[in-house]
């Protein structure tokens, strides 16, 4: 997660152009499209269905501060139409996915193929260091798959989260792309090698001793009958070695209460 973070921040803020696109930086100014895209049945058919408004207020927040995250914007007519984001995938350590949704108004025309395309490109040609990308659509999303598809990704995996998904990669430039996976494998493997380590280490690591405190019967409460009494019965004349008042040191005390000779 964090090295994707990291190849993110190194080249954020980025702009994109395309024949018909920008991709530019998610503004304030972008919160109603935020709103609409999170709030339309349509968009959200294949995503969970429409976000509550807390989630809408979480997200017109949170796009703005992330890097990755990217506004399309038709240049004929400079209209905000949709969003694409590049971030950290959560279900796997160094690998990001791509995410993408169009206003239906746009749908059908070729623009998701051209944003979607142009940040796939970005990411695997231009990002030092970024891992390998993913793009993760349910197998009913048919316009997804297609679009998926039409700019050359194939499903390389399929796993069950809210339905079936499939897992699409760029498929193009296969030398890189291998390369990135192997670069994550190898730093995983890493990982867990000095985690063990680490854990060894711990484990071979002598414990001290155990010895019971020297100030242990001082630290005891003063006024608690019985935790009072030394170890050993004092005979006439020895002293106890801490303080002790009459009402803590009851040895002869409960033998008076019993009878005994006091
Ligand atoms: C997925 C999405 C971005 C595609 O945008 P788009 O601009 O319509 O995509 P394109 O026009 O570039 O291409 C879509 C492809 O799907 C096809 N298509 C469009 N609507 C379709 C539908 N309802 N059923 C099947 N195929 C469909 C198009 O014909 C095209 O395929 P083709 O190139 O073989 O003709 C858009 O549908 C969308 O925003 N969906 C809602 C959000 C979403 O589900 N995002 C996926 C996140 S994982």
């Amino acid at each position: 997660m964090k090295s994707v973070s990291i190849a993110l921040n190194r080249v954020w803020p980025t702009q994109l152009r395309t024949d018909r696109l920008l991709l530019r930086p998610v503004t304030r100014e972008d919160g109603p499209l935020v709103d609409e895209l999170l709030t339309d049945d349509r968009v959200r058919a294949h995503l969970g269905g429409p976000a509550t408004q807390d989630r809408v207020v979480a997200r017109q927040a949170a796009y703005p501060m992330t890097a990755g995250a990217f506004t399309v914007v038709r240049v004929a007519d400079q209209r905000q139409i949709g969003l694409v984001t590049i971030g950290a995938d959560h279900r796997c350590e160094g690998r990001a996915e791509i995410s993408y949704q169009l206003l239906p108004a746009a749908w059908g025309e070729g623009l998701g193929r051209e944003a979607v395309a142009a940040a796939v490109s970005w990411w695997t040609d231009a990002v030092p260091g970024g891992g390998p990308l993913v793009a993760v659509t349910q197998k009913a999303n048919r316009s997804s798959c297609r679009m998926l598809e039409a700019i050359g990704m194939t499903v390389v995996d399929e796993l069950d989260e809210h339905g079936r998904q499939c897992v699409y990669t760029p498929a193009g430039g296969q030398d890189d792309s291998d390369l990135r996976w192997l670069r994550l494998l190898a730093e995983r493997r890493d990982a867990v090698e000095r985690h063990r380590g680490a854990q060894a280490r711990r484990r071979a690591r002598p414990r001290p001793a155990r010895t019971f405190p020297t100030t242990f019967r001082r630290s005891l409460p003063r006024n608690w009958p019985g935790c009072a009494l030394p170890a050993t019965a004092p005979t006439a004349g020895s002293a106890p070695a801490w303080p002790i008042t009459r009402r803590t040191f009851t040895w002869a005390g409960h033998r008076t209460a019993r009878g005994s000779p006091g």
